[in-house]
Protein backbone atom coordinates (compact mmCIF):
# COMPACT_ATOMS: atom_id res chain seq x y z
CA UNK A 1 0.00 0.00 0.00
CA UNK A 2 1.57 3.22 -1.25
CA UNK A 3 0.41 6.52 0.73
CA UNK A 4 3.32 8.72 -1.31
CA UNK A 5 1.87 11.50 -2.68
CA UNK A 6 1.45 12.96 -6.28
CA UNK A 7 3.49 16.33 -6.11
CA UNK A 8 3.92 18.84 -8.84
CA UNK A 9 7.54 19.09 -7.98
CA UNK A 10 9.95 16.48 -6.25
CA UNK A 11 9.86 16.40 -2.40
CA UNK A 12 13.27 14.46 -0.69
CA UNK A 13 12.58 10.89 -0.24
CA UNK A 14 12.11 11.08 3.76
CA UNK A 15 9.33 13.47 3.29
CA UNK A 16 7.60 11.49 0.42
CA UNK A 17 7.87 8.53 2.54
CA UNK A 18 6.16 9.98 5.95
CA UNK A 19 2.73 10.13 6.97
CA UNK A 20 1.01 8.91 9.81
CA UNK A 21 -0.35 5.16 10.80
CA UNK A 22 -2.37 3.59 13.43
CA UNK A 23 -0.81 0.13 12.49
CA UNK A 24 1.78 -0.34 14.54
CA UNK A 25 4.02 -3.92 14.75
CA UNK A 26 3.20 -4.67 18.47
CA UNK A 27 6.21 -6.66 18.82
CA UNK A 28 8.58 -4.39 17.63
CA UNK A 29 11.29 -2.82 20.09
CA UNK A 30 12.73 0.44 19.28
CA UNK A 31 16.53 0.89 20.34
CA UNK A 32 18.09 3.08 22.61
CA UNK A 33 19.95 4.37 19.64
CA UNK A 34 17.30 4.37 17.55
CA UNK A 35 15.57 6.71 20.47
CA UNK A 36 18.39 8.39 21.00
CA UNK A 37 18.80 9.69 17.41
CA UNK A 38 15.44 11.34 17.60
CA UNK A 39 15.33 12.89 20.46
CA UNK A 40 18.64 14.65 19.20
CA UNK A 41 16.81 15.48 16.19
CA UNK A 42 14.39 17.42 18.47
CA UNK A 43 17.01 18.60 20.87
CA UNK A 44 19.09 20.17 18.13
CA UNK A 45 15.86 22.40 16.24
CA UNK A 46 15.56 25.86 15.69
CA UNK A 47 13.90 27.64 18.47
CA UNK A 48 13.38 31.51 19.08
CA UNK A 49 15.96 33.33 20.65
CA UNK A 50 17.04 29.27 21.11
CA UNK A 51 14.69 28.86 24.09
CA UNK A 52 14.48 25.42 23.61
CA UNK A 53 11.12 25.02 25.29
CA UNK A 54 10.20 21.58 24.58
CA UNK A 55 10.29 19.18 27.16
CA UNK A 56 10.21 14.65 26.42
CA UNK A 57 8.69 12.19 28.15
CA UNK A 58 9.49 8.85 26.46
CA UNK A 59 7.11 6.26 27.70
CA UNK A 60 8.36 2.89 26.02
CA UNK A 61 5.85 -0.17 25.50
CA UNK A 62 6.14 -1.94 28.45
CA UNK A 63 6.70 0.08 30.43
CA UNK A 64 4.39 1.32 33.73
CA UNK A 65 5.31 5.28 32.01
CA UNK A 66 3.28 4.12 29.32
CA UNK A 67 0.61 2.51 30.95
CA UNK A 68 0.61 6.10 32.17
CA UNK A 69 0.39 7.86 28.82
CA UNK A 70 -1.74 5.55 27.14
CA UNK A 71 -5.01 6.13 29.88
CA UNK A 72 -3.71 9.94 29.22
CA UNK A 73 -4.89 9.30 25.58
CA UNK A 74 -9.01 9.51 24.42
CA UNK A 75 -10.78 6.38 23.65
CA UNK A 76 -10.36 6.46 19.47
CA UNK A 77 -6.30 6.76 19.81
CA UNK A 78 -6.31 4.06 22.94
CA UNK A 79 -7.49 1.40 20.15
CA UNK A 80 -4.64 1.98 18.07
CA UNK A 81 -1.69 3.79 19.84
CA UNK A 82 -0.70 1.86 22.72
CA UNK A 83 0.76 -0.71 19.77
CA UNK A 84 3.57 1.81 18.91
CA UNK A 85 7.17 1.04 20.26
CA UNK A 86 7.24 4.47 22.26
CA UNK A 87 4.96 6.79 22.94
CA UNK A 88 6.80 10.67 23.57
CA UNK A 89 4.36 13.10 25.08
CA UNK A 90 5.72 16.58 24.06
CA UNK A 91 5.04 19.39 27.28
CA UNK A 92 6.04 22.99 26.23
CA UNK A 93 7.08 26.47 28.76
CA UNK A 94 4.46 28.42 29.66
CA UNK A 95 4.85 32.12 29.46
CA UNK A 96 6.02 34.04 32.96
CA UNK A 97 2.55 34.75 33.55
CA UNK A 98 1.24 31.10 33.86
CA UNK A 99 -0.64 31.66 29.97
CA UNK A 100 -0.01 29.51 27.19
CA UNK A 101 2.80 30.68 25.03
CA UNK A 102 2.06 30.58 21.00
CA UNK A 103 6.21 31.06 19.79
CA UNK A 104 6.61 28.51 22.39
CA UNK A 105 3.90 25.82 20.78
CA UNK A 106 5.71 26.62 17.04
CA UNK A 107 9.08 26.11 18.22
CA UNK A 108 7.84 22.71 19.80
CA UNK A 109 5.81 21.71 16.71
CA UNK A 110 9.43 22.71 14.95
CA UNK A 111 11.08 19.84 17.11
CA UNK A 112 8.41 17.43 16.41
CA UNK A 113 8.45 17.82 12.94
CA UNK A 114 12.11 16.91 12.59
CA UNK A 115 11.99 14.25 15.53
CA UNK A 116 9.42 12.87 12.71
CA UNK A 117 11.84 13.02 10.18
CA UNK A 118 14.41 11.49 11.92
CA UNK A 119 12.41 8.58 13.22
CA UNK A 120 11.41 7.77 9.02
CA UNK A 121 15.07 7.82 8.27
CA UNK A 122 15.22 4.79 10.47
CA UNK A 123 11.93 3.58 8.58
CA UNK A 124 10.09 4.48 12.00
CA UNK A 125 6.61 5.86 11.19
CA UNK A 126 5.48 8.74 13.85
CA UNK A 127 1.98 9.93 14.57
CA UNK A 128 0.83 12.76 16.56
CA UNK A 129 -2.23 12.93 18.59
CA UNK A 130 -3.90 16.40 20.00
CA UNK A 131 -6.53 13.75 21.21
CA UNK A 132 -5.12 13.21 24.81
CA UNK A 133 -6.03 14.45 28.40
CA UNK A 134 -3.44 17.39 29.01
CA UNK A 135 -4.43 17.67 32.45
CA UNK A 136 -4.65 14.41 33.31
CA UNK A 137 -1.18 13.66 31.91
CA UNK A 138 0.10 16.71 33.39
CA UNK A 139 -0.78 15.66 36.82
CA UNK A 140 0.39 11.46 36.22
CA UNK A 141 3.50 12.50 34.81
CA UNK A 142 4.19 15.14 37.72
CA UNK A 143 5.27 17.87 35.27
CA UNK A 144 6.19 21.24 37.18
CA UNK A 145 3.76 24.20 37.01
CA UNK A 146 5.40 26.03 34.40
CA UNK A 147 4.99 23.72 31.60
CA UNK A 148 1.84 22.00 29.71
CA UNK A 149 1.43 19.13 27.89
CA UNK A 150 1.04 19.80 24.14
CA UNK A 151 1.05 16.86 22.21
CA UNK A 152 1.26 13.00 22.78
CA UNK A 153 3.43 11.15 19.55
CA UNK A 154 3.99 7.30 18.73
CA UNK A 155 6.96 6.19 17.10
CA UNK A 156 7.57 2.33 15.94
CA UNK A 157 7.32 -0.05 12.99
CA UNK A 158 3.95 -0.09 10.75
CA UNK A 159 2.13 -2.81 10.35
CA UNK A 160 -0.60 -4.34 8.11
CA UNK A 161 -4.06 -1.99 8.41
CA UNK A 162 -6.01 -5.52 8.47
CA UNK A 163 -4.82 -5.55 12.16
CA UNK A 164 -6.94 -2.30 13.11
CA UNK A 165 -10.77 -2.10 14.18
CA UNK A 166 -12.78 0.01 12.24
CA UNK A 167 -13.01 2.79 11.86
CA UNK A 168 -9.40 2.77 11.97
CA UNK A 169 -8.82 0.38 9.41
CA UNK A 170 -10.64 2.25 6.81
CA UNK A 171 -8.61 5.29 7.77
CA UNK A 172 -5.80 3.88 7.41
CA UNK A 173 -6.23 2.96 4.03
CA UNK A 174 -8.09 5.88 2.54
CA UNK A 175 -6.08 7.82 0.43
CA UNK A 176 -4.12 11.07 1.40
CA UNK A 177 -6.01 14.51 0.28
CA UNK A 178 -4.16 17.84 1.11
CA UNK A 179 -5.61 21.19 -0.34
CA UNK A 180 -4.19 22.57 -3.49
CA UNK A 181 -0.78 24.96 -4.02
CA UNK A 182 -3.25 27.46 -5.03
CA UNK A 183 -5.30 27.70 -2.07
CA UNK A 184 -2.51 27.64 0.67
CA UNK A 185 0.10 29.83 -1.26
CA UNK A 186 -1.97 33.03 -0.71
CA UNK A 187 1.23 35.28 -2.98
CA UNK A 188 3.97 34.44 -5.38
CA UNK A 189 2.50 30.87 -6.36
CA UNK A 190 5.21 29.83 -9.21
C1 LIG B 1 -1.23 18.39 16.18
C2 LIG B 1 -1.81 17.13 15.60
C3 LIG B 1 -2.77 16.44 16.29
C4 LIG B 1 -3.30 15.23 15.79
N1 LIG B 1 -4.18 14.51 16.55
C5 LIG B 1 -4.54 13.28 16.14
C6 LIG B 1 -5.30 12.43 17.01
O1 LIG B 1 -5.62 12.77 18.15
N2 LIG B 1 -5.62 11.18 16.56
C7 LIG B 1 -5.26 10.73 15.32
O2 LIG B 1 -5.58 9.58 14.99
N3 LIG B 1 -4.54 11.52 14.46
C8 LIG B 1 -4.16 12.76 14.86
N4 LIG B 1 -3.36 13.56 14.04
C9 LIG B 1 -2.92 13.04 12.72
C10 LIG B 1 -3.56 13.80 11.58
O3 LIG B 1 -4.91 13.42 11.44
C11 LIG B 1 -2.73 13.52 10.29
O4 LIG B 1 -1.43 14.03 10.46
C12 LIG B 1 -3.38 14.18 9.08
O5 LIG B 1 -4.62 13.56 8.80
C13 LIG B 1 -2.50 14.09 7.86
O6 LIG B 1 -2.16 12.75 7.58
P1 LIG B 1 -0.65 12.30 7.34
O7 LIG B 1 0.13 12.69 8.60
O8 LIG B 1 -0.72 10.81 7.16
O9 LIG B 1 -0.13 13.02 6.16
C14 LIG B 1 -2.86 14.75 14.53
C15 LIG B 1 -1.88 15.48 13.81
C16 LIG B 1 -1.35 16.63 14.35
C17 LIG B 1 -0.26 17.36 13.59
Amino acid sequence: MSKTPDTSAPMTDLLAARWSPRSYDQTHEISDQELLSILEAGRWAPSSNNGQPWRFSVAKRGTELHQKVVEGLTGFNQSWAPAASVLIVVSVKKSEDGSSHKGNFYDAGLAVSLMSIQAQSLDLYTHQMGGILHDELHKTLTLSSDLEVAVVFSVGKKDSPEKLAEPAREREIASRTRLPLSEIVLHGKP
